[in-house]
């Protein structure tokens, strides 16, 4: 084998090996325990009750509930109808889109028209001062 072939088989060989760690390490927002993202902190959570969270590794998340209630509620708040942004509403515990007035549940699940899909949803999880999500 030249010198040169065994230069590149070297180089490219370590290129090969480095490639998995380089992805891994650009992945920040990944948490220890399988595919939870890390979307915000408990403190940016608890300042109002929900936390808007538009361009997370899983997508939009919007989170519902406090660091204490041990009730998260997660969704994606795209609306399944033309997709604008659906805001919670607390008094009515209910998601509400405010372009042509679709109504979803806690779980995503339509309430009323015009969509007719539900809101994705998520798991959402406390981790220390971390709140995270999954797809679920
Ligand atoms: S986009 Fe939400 S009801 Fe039309």
């Amino acid at each position: 084998m030249k010198r040169r072939d065994f230069i590149n088989w070297v180089g490219l060989g370590w290129l090969a090996s480095s490639l998995p760690i380089a992805i891994a390490a650009c992945s920040t927002q990944t948490t220890a325990s399988g595919d939870w993202q890390n979307v915000g902190t408990t403190a940016e959570l608890d300042k109002t009750g929900q936390l808007l969270v538009e361009n997370s590794p899983v997508g939009s998340v919007l989170l519902v509930g406090t660091s204490k209630s041990g009730n998260l509620i997660a969704v994606n708040p795209t609306c399944s109808h033309k997709g604008c942004t659906v805001a919670w509403e607390a008094a009515n515990k209910k998601f509400a889109c405010p372009c042509h007035g679709a109504e979803y549940g806690v779980d995503g699940t339509v309430q009323k028209g015009p969509a007719t899909k539900p809101l994705k949803t998520y798991a959402a999880k406390i981790e220390g001062n971390s709140v995270a999500v999954k797809p679920s």
